[in-house]
């Protein structure tokens, strides 16, 4: 298997790549890509880690090389939160990052999967989508937004309150990626119910998790460490699936039937990327209102990722 990370000198691009090192099956390689410099020792410092991964760094016109035989691409590249932002105030700078990303992926390696971190995700994945539209190698099956971090947080919030073990606590977590598209299913998490008081503080608590980091950092950033280990659980399954083993991940996908065109919920990892979407069962009655009350917003943030290429 080969990853690629672009914007593997960044915030979440640098742990990202020491934890893939680590964890990554023996034998694959990974190629780091930034228009930093940097990234060129990043992947001599790590290359000196003792595990059978290959790490190499690429810079400048260097992403054909990066891209060229990945089977899934990693894309944290692009700017992140300051204080008072919202993810959408992003939109401006990342949505044409990505899109000249995708460009050359689509060219470099358009049978690859492509994992898409860069915020705002409700909208840089539809970028990403009609980028690969627009060269003719789109596969819905092989595009993902990864939202594993609502997922992780949203395990280590509900285990700290009800005293379980967050590690084996698992809640789905359905939507989108920013304020209230995010959507956790408190009422399905097994062996514990919650007051309406517990869900009326935990589930905005999860949705604005990453503005706690981003205060916290006080404009230095989001989340970059939580965010390396929630893009390492997620391309390791991918990497796992592709190879023959299956799992379920919550993950931003585009879908049919649902309250927008991509949406987040429990999809089924397999050889080809999408094996199967598994869907979330019934929501609580408050789930409903909430999933209503943000299906226009989300449905508003595709399209104008959409409108970005099509204009573009
Ligand atoms: N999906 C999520 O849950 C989630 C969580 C946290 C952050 N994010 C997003 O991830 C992105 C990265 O955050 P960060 O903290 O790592 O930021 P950062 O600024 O620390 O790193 C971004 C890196 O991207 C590089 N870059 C910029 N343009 C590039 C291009 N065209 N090609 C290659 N590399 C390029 C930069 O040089 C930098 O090294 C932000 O958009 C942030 O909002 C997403």
């Amino acid at each position: 298997m080969k990853v690629a990370v672009l914007g593997g000198a960044g915030g979440i691009g640098q742990p990202l790549s020491l934890l893939l090192k680590n964890s990554l099956p023996a034998g694959s390689e990974l190629a780091l890509y930034d228009v930093m410099p940097v990234v060129a020792g990043v992947g001599v410092d790590l290359s000196h880690i003792p595990t059978a991964v290959k790490v190499t760094g690429y810079t400048k016109d260097d992403l054909a090389a990066a891209l060229t035989g990945a089977d899934v691409v990693v894309i944290p590249a692009g700017v992140p939160r300051k204080p008072g932002m919202t993810r959408d105030d992003l939109f401006n700078i990342n949505a044409g990052i990505i899109r000249s990303l995708m460009e050359a992926a689509a060219t470099a390696c358009p049978k690859a999967c492509f994992a898409i971190i860069t915020n705002p995700v409700n909208s840089t994945v539809p970028i990403a989508a009609e980028t690969l539209k627009k060269a003719g190698v789109y596969d819905p099956k092989k595009l993902f937004g990864v939202t594993t971090l609502d997922v992780i947080r949203s395990q280590t919030f509900v285990a700290a309150l009800k005293g379980l073990d967050p590690a084996t606590t698992a809640v789905t977590v359905v939507g989108g990626h920013s304020g209230n598209t995010i959507l956790p299913l408190l009422s399905q998490v097994k062996g514990v119910t919650f007051t309406q008081e517990e869900l009326g503080r935990l589930t905005p608590r999860i949705q604005d998790a990453g503005t706690e980091v981003v205060e916290a950092k006080a404009g230095g950033g989001s989340a970059t460490l939580s965010m390396a280990e929630a893009a390492t659980r997620f391309t390791l399954a991918l990497v796992a699936a592709l190879g023959g083993t299956e799992s379920v991940q919550c993950t931003y996908v585009q879908v049919e039937g649902q309250p927008a065109a991509f949406f987040a919920l429990p999809v089924r990892l397999g050889k080809d990327g999408v094996q199967e979407i598994v869907g979330y069962g019934t929501l609580s009655a408050y789930e409903q209102q909430l999933c209503d009350a943000m299906a226009p917003t989300l449905r508003a943030n595709i399209q104008k990722g959409v409108e970005f290429v099509a204009n573009g």
